[in-house]
């Protein structure tokens, strides 16, 4: 048994590894530059290799490039695709991580030249890239750079679209490889999916790939889900879906899995005999800003509990995994996913708001039924907080409470894994008041990083008084290059075919079923709890925690 198990743990390092013909045993790595003091930090490994779970079984020493291929973007006017997407395509390009060969082909119904759009792309690029803008970078991406002008119903446009991809293949060397990012509202899949279909353009020829990306939401329940991906399964083979949560592209969200996984410190602790609670937040203080026609009728639930949130609640509670592979990943998270058990009192267990007006730093800003594009009767929640059981072994007993709002106190993302007090505490009562429960915290933005927060002995005195102190890792601090972006990282899978971190339609069915039935309810609720823009959420949200005697952490 114990060989066996030997066995397949070395097997499994030597999958995770990155381990070149030179390594030595019990090598010394240089991970990185301490930036404050410069000296470079070491890990040292007793065996041959040493692994990063978030490489997989790639070659830490090689950068991983795209081969010859194309992203052809619809919805390339919008918000996200300014914002984010073309940015990320010309920060790849600037790490000479796509192929320069590289085709970018943007589909709109504007009536504008190729020039014209190329300009476009440009000043999207000035105005967001990561990286710095480089003149030479720019000149090769955008020689790649075409455009085609048409509505989703026109088969001409799509035909137009076709040629233009060829056209591509010949004179750019694409070789037929072809990725379609759908930045547009899921209403638009089904035709746009249609159209793919019909002018042959989902369709690869031999040695060639094609595939999809999905921006969320996937739906808005179950029923729309599951109708969505049966239009878009019988146009791709579900091996070239791609459905984009752009949170698993977070550094952050991968270093949990090195944090868990990585380390021996923290996995005995990690389970219902140690963890008291754990609290997923993800405030956000801008508002809805121009995204009316989206978000209202969505909520804060639907656009981002149901995936970002629920995704960090399964990386945080899931059993280690065989291995990183999607296959194996998605096991582990779709263990957790049906093991949710929702609350009986959903109204005692969950809490919904919508911001009134208030003050966000020195400005005062609307509530959300006075935004533009707003139903001044609507009910769509702005902040959503729940309450989630996990039914197993290790998480019998310890509830997870998920946050999130618009229009909060501040921008931050962080999952508190708060623990359980001392069983004894040998210190006179009044030494150890101010002592809270410890907790570890990863900070997945802004100021990636992770704190521990434990108690420890006030100095001098002649009383042992003990107070809660940080214990502090900054990912600015300690690694001198600065993260990637989410859609860089996405993008660039997409590219490479590598699946591990986009969510299969079985999660997002899952997840789904553990929103459908508070969605019900909350629908029979009428008008959410208005809380003050600036402040942190309903009163509803704070009594939900305080009936189970805890509070929400203040980020
Ligand atoms: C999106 C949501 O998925 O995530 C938005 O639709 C939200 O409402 C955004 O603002 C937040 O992303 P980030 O990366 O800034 O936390």
């Amino acid at each position: 048994m114990r060989t066996r198990l030997r066995t397949r743990l070395a097997q499994r390092t030597a999958q995770h590894t990155q381990c070149g013909p030179n390594r030595s045993p019990n090598r010394i790595s240089p991970l990185a530059i301490d930036s404050r003091r410069r000296l470079p930090l070491y890990i040292m490994s007793e065996s041959p290799n040493w692994s990063n779970p978030l490489r997989d079984s790639r070659d830490l020493r090689l950068p991983r490039i795209a081969g010859p291929c194309s992203l052809v973007i619809f919805g390339v006017t919008g918000d996200l695709a300014q914002k984010k997407l073309l940015p990320a395509v010309y920060d790849l390009a600037n790490r000479g991580l796509l192929p320069p060969s590289f085709g970018l082909t943007g589909f709109a119904r504007r009536d504008w030249t190729q020039e014209r759009f190329i300009e476009f792309v440009k000043a999207a690029v000035q105005a967001h890239c990561r990286t710095p803008f480089k003149e030479s970078t720019w000149r090769n991406l955008a020689a790649g750079i075409r455009f085609v002008q048409g509505t989703f119903d026109d088969p001409e446009a799509f035909e137009r679209l076709s040629a233009t991809v060829q056209e591509l293949d010949r004179d750019r060397g694409t070789q037929g490889n072809h990725a379609f990012y759908m930045s547009v509202p899921p209403r638009a899949f089904p035709q746009v999916a249609k159209q793919l279909a019909a002018s042959g353009l989902s369709r690869s020829s031999e040695g060639a790939w094609r595939r999809v990306i999905i921006e969320k939401p996937f739906g808005h329940d179950l029923a729309s889900a599951k109708e969505l991906d049966s239009v878009v399964s019988e146009v791709f083979d579900p091996s070239s879906v791609f459905r984009i949560d752009h949170y698993l592209g977070k550094e952050t969200v991968q270093n949990l899995l090195a944090l868990r996984f990585a380390n021996a410190m923290y996995e005995p602790i990690w389970n219902a005999n140690y963890v008291d609670h754990v609290q997923i937040t993800m405030a956000e203080d801008i508002g809805i800003g121009g995204r009316a026609g989206y978000y209202d009728g969505i909520g804060a639930a639907r656009d981002v509990i149901q995936n970002h949130l629920l995704q960090l609640m399964a990386l945080t509670a899931m059993e280690e995994p065989v291995s990183f592979t999607a296959k194996d990943l998605t096991a582990e998270k779709t263990k957790v996913l049906s093991a949710v058990r929702l609350p009986k009192d959903l109204a005692a267990n969950t809490a919904r708001g919508q911001y009134a007006k208030g003050w966000q730093g020195s400005h005062e800003v609307v509530g959300y039924l006075e935004e533009k594009g707003i139903d001044p009767k609507s009910t769509t929640e702005t902040y959503a907080a729940i309450r989630l059981d996990i039914d197993t072994r290790r998480w019998a007993g310890v509830p997870f409470y998920l946050r999130c709002g618009k229009r909060l106190g501040k921008r931050v993302t962080e999952i508190a894994v708060v623990f359980k007090r001392a069983p004894h505490l040998p210190f006179e009562q009044t030494a150890v008041r101010e002592l809270g429960k410890n907790a570890i915290v990863i900070r997945v933005q802004p100021d990636e990083g992770v704190t521990m927060r434990f108690g420890a002995k006030v100095p001098g005195g002649s009383t042992m008084e003990v107070r809660d102190v940080n214990m502090d890792f900054s990912y600015g601090r300690s690694f001198t290059e600065n993260s990637p972006e989410a859609y860089e990282r996405l993008i660039l899978d997409v590219l490479l075919g590598d699946p591990p971190l986009f969510p299969t339609t079985e999660e997002v069915n899952l997840s789904w079923e553990i929103l459908d039935p508070i969605e019900q309810f909350w629908s029979t609720l009428g008008q959410p709890q208005a809380y003050r823009a600036g402040t942190w959420g309903p009163a509803q949200a704070d009594e939900m925690l305080a009936r189970d005697g805890r509070h929400w952490r203040m980020p």
